[in-house]
């Protein structure tokens, strides 16, 4: 069986105002109608015959959205609290940790609460041929074939196939986030999309942080060593946990192991971390338009109007837009500067 855990820390600043602090995006219907992403990860693992019960990584603020969300989709897991946001390299640390508990091989799998994935068959076979890779010791990636020259992912160089028959390589190089003119390079020479999925085994990932990361191995440990039980939730000590140096699991171990293995792979995957992202996963009409709740449109075309509520939002003669319309807030910005978002929530943010 593979170990699922899904990574649920990301605050989804550029996706305001549908995504705030106190509902971050991945907790919200903005893919489907009647469902979250995380719900959405969530049901990807429920076929016991390939996952055993999955571990949930968020901070404590979200701990009773989680559990209700969870509840809501039918699915029971181990939900483990951070005290604090140390990024992914701590919050990877905790899940090996817990589970080597299990099984000190146990086949671990990470994922994000807020992807989208568009073949979950083909997702699952995807993570079963590369966990071949990972009990073999490879630390595994999904790598996606890339669609556009994005600079918001990480990019992987494939390197030679590990064995004759698996269809898995070894990574030549990791380039995290590159330029515009970086990512084309990139993509003209074979490099695929980081999905930010890693599969290895607990053994294997708890010596490389040994080996690339000691003090984030030592923070954890002590961090799970004084958790507290407290309803269906596991509560790490805050003082070991803040010790734990924020960090990404790119940076702390794939871009240093020798044992980083990729497999490729084609099924439509978004990390959908802007409001253009959005647009480009949605169902749209014959004027390439997303239209959601009450809205009504004019001469409009390749846009994205979202409108909650109440709310009647209209757009007349605009082409390649974004409108969302929450109760309290109106965004209206450019498909092509949707990342810039980014910038207007840290504006709101000092005025604060
Ligand atoms: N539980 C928990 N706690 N999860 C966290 C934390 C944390 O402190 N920090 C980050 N995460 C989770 C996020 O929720 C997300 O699911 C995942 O780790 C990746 O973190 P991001 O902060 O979203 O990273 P990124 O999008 O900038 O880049 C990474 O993901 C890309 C794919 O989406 C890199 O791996 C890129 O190379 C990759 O392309
Ligand atoms: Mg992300």
């Amino acid at each position: 069986l593979i170990y699922p855990v899904i990574l649920c820390g990301g605050s989804g600043t550029r996706l305001w105002p549908a995504s705030r602090e106190s509902m971050p995006k991945q907790f919200t219907p903005l893919i489907n109608p009647d469902s979250s992403t995380f719900q959405d990860t969530a049901r990807r693992l429920t076929d016991d015959g390939v996952f055993a019960r999955a571990t949930v990584l968020t901070s404590s603020d979200a701990r009773f959205i989680v559990a209700e969300q969870l509840a809501q989709a039918g699915i029971a897991a181990d939900i483990i609290l951070e005290p604090d946001r140390r990024d992914s390299a701590a919050a990877v640390a905790v899940a090996t940790l817990h589970a080597a508990a299990q099984d000190p091989e146990a086949v671990v799998l990470i994922m994000a609460a807020d992807h989208v994935i568009g073949d979950t068959p083909a997702f699952v076979e995807a993570a079963r041929a590369a966990a071949a890779g990972a009990r073999a010791g490879q630390i595994m990636t999904l790598g996606v074939t890339p669609t556009a020259p994005a600079t918001g992912y990480g990019y992987i160089r494939v390197g030679e196939p590990l064995d004759d028959v698996s269809g898995n390589h070894r990574v030549a190089r990791f380039v995290e986030k590159p330029d515009r003119a970086g990512a084309e390079r990139l993509i003209a020479e074979g490099a695929l999309w980081n999905s930010g999925y890693f599969l290895f085994r607990a053994d294997v990932m708890l010596a490389e942080l040994e080996a690339y990361a000691p003090e984030i191995l030592e923070a954890t440990q002590a961090a799970l060593a004084g958790a507290v039980r407290d309803l269906d939730f596991v509560r790490l000590d805050a003082a070991a946990f803040g010790r734990a140096p924020k960090t990404s699991i790119d940076y702390a171990v794939m871009e240093r192991t020798e044992r980083a293995g990729v497999r490729p792979v084609s099924f439509p995957w978004s990390d959908v971390g802007t409001w253009d992202a959005v647009w480009e996963v949605l169902p749209r009409d014959a004027d390439g338009n997303a239209l959601r709740g009450r809205v009504e449109t004019v001469d409009t075309r390749g846009s994205l109007i979202h409108s909650e509520g109440d709310h009647l939002t209209t757009v007349v003669g605009l082409d390649d837009v974004v409108v969302v319309a929450t109760a309290d807030a109106v965004l209206v910005t450019s498909k092509a500067r949707a990342s810039q978002v980014k910038d207007l929530v840290a504006n709101l943010r000092a005025k604060a």
